[in-house]
């Protein structure tokens, strides 16, 4: 049976909980940058390795992160904090995901913690051939759940649309 033939639907969906995930770092001198605080590229490497195991967790396939969708920081983090990610599906489609991540940052002396950013990344599921292969339906089960369901749906639309209308862009420059 070709991916074509298989549907989301036959597989039983899974709840958001189930794939929620919790990623703690403590920031070392190496992880800095110039300026002393810890360089995004650190943040980032582990942004995605928490969304990775929640979209892991969730579709019980191996899985390639496909799009970073945005990623925002809101203040610095310091060497000597402890970095918080929590990782949750958000939203299924077929093969995809979207995984929605929070930061958070503690001073550990002061037990400070902060909110330090928020990712949004897809993921494919792939199969044993590493080709994309279906993923459960998502359940949203709380109304936070439902609205982040409901916002990251438009957003997949969103981005599908845009593209469809890049490929068209393309194609016409080509002729
Ligand atoms: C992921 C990958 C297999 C998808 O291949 P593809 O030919 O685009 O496959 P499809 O067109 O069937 O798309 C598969 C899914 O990806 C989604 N997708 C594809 N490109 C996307 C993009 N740029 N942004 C968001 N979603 C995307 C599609 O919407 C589709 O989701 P759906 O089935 O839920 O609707 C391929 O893009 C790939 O291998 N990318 C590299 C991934 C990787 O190696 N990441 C780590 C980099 S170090």
């Amino acid at each position: 049976m070709g991916l074509a033939d298989k549907s989301p639907s036959a597989l039983a969906p899974k709840p958001v909980a189930a794939s929620a995930t919790t990623l703690a770092t403590l920031m070392e001198p190496a992880d800095a940058n110039p300026m002393g605080n810890v360089h995004g590229g650190v943040i980032m490497k582990l942004v995605d390795q928490a969304a990775a195991a929640a979209a892991i967790r969730h579709s019980g396939r191996i899985c390639v992160t496909v799009a970073v969708d945005r990623l925002d920081f809101f203040g610095p983090v310091h060497v000597g904090d402890m970095v918080t990610l929590k990782a949750a599906v958000n939203y299924t489609h077929r093969t995809s995901m979207e995984v929605g991540v929070e930061i958070h940052a503690e001073t550990l002396r002061e037990g400070r913690v902060r909110r330090a950013g928020t990712a949004l990344l897809i993921f494919v599921a792939l199969d044993d051939q590493c080709q994309p292969t279906v993923v459960p339906p998502i359940l949203a089960e709380t109304e936070e759940e439902q609205l982040r369901y409901r916002q990251a749906e438009l957003r997949y639309r969103h981005r599908k649309e845009l593209r469809e209308k890049e490929r068209a862009l393309r194609n016409t420059r080509a002729h």
